[in-house]
């Protein structure tokens, strides 16, 4: 899912930007002709209660209230903290993190779409499968590691769980090796996983690195989704 927002920070809906691309839509004798799935999660869309609350509250994304979901259950992000945000266009999770860290702390994002600044946090555009990106985001942290690494990335499906499931695993599987790269001891991990081929490999491993590790399914996060959200602290060296 691709949504917006505006130079302010404001939230809009991606189709304000380009909705016959992002839905797939044809413009016929100037009229957009929509497919029915589209339709559909535009009809979705607009009911959803996140989204209104979303916009009301300036975040960028509804995203933003699951990752506040977590804070309020886990306290995952304390004053002060160095935080890592992997996948987060268009910004909802930096937007929570940075107002929690306060000014003593620091946000890094990072993702493969463009995203508008947001004031204290650095903002890195790149496909963090590749190595330039994550140069960078090195660069960016120094030698001082990290309290905190969120990660919210998922990459753009098909809809044939064949290809889907192993392109999002292996987005985790970055995720996992560069927290281990880069957290403090006791660290922090929060990732997003689709259960499905792999998943449950997955958390066998982010165990072996973490003291503590839970499964959180946001209210937020719609029901029939397949995501699910590993909660884990303490990290191992
Ligand atoms: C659900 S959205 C994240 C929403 C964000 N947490 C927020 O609160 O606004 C998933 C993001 O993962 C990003 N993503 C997918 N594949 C990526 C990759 N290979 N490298 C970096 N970002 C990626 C997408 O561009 C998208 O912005």
């Amino acid at each position: 899912m691709v949504t917006g927002y505006n130079r302010g920070g404001g939230f809009y809906p991606f189709w304000c930007r380009s909705e016959t691309v992002a839905l797939g839509g044809k413009r016929i004798d100037g009229k957009v002709k929509r497919s029915k799935s589209s339709r559909q999660w535009l009809d979705r869309h607009f009911k959803d209660d996140y989204v209104k609350k979303a916009q009301q509250a300036g975040y960028r994304s509804r995203a933003a209230f699951k990752l506040l979901e977590i804070q309020e259950k886990d306290r995952v992000i304390k004053p002060g903290m160095r935080i890592v945000d992997l996948g987060a266009a268009p910004g909802g999770w930096s937007q929570i993190a940075r107002g929690l860290v306060g000014e003593k702390g620091q946000v890094v994002a990072l993702d493969i779409l463009p995203m508008d600044p947001i004031a204290g946090v650095d903002i890195i555009e790149g496909d963090f499968r590749e190595d330039e990106p994550l140069a960078q985001l090195r660069n960016l942290l120094g030698e001082n590691p990290v309290d905190l690494v969120i990660s919210d990335m998922a990459p753009n499906v098909t809809g044939m769980a064949s290809v889907d499931q192993p392109r999002a695993m292996y987005l985790c599987e970055l995720a996992l090796d560069f927290a281990r790269e880069c957290l403090k001891p006791g660290g922090g991990f929060v990732i997003k996983v689709f259960q499905g081929a792999g998943f449950d490999e997955y958390i066998k491993s982010v165990r072996q690195s973490f003291g503590r590790v839970v499964s959180r399914k946001p209210a937020s996060s719609r029901p029939k989704s397949r995501e699910i959200y590993l909660v884990a602290g303490n990290f191992k060296i």
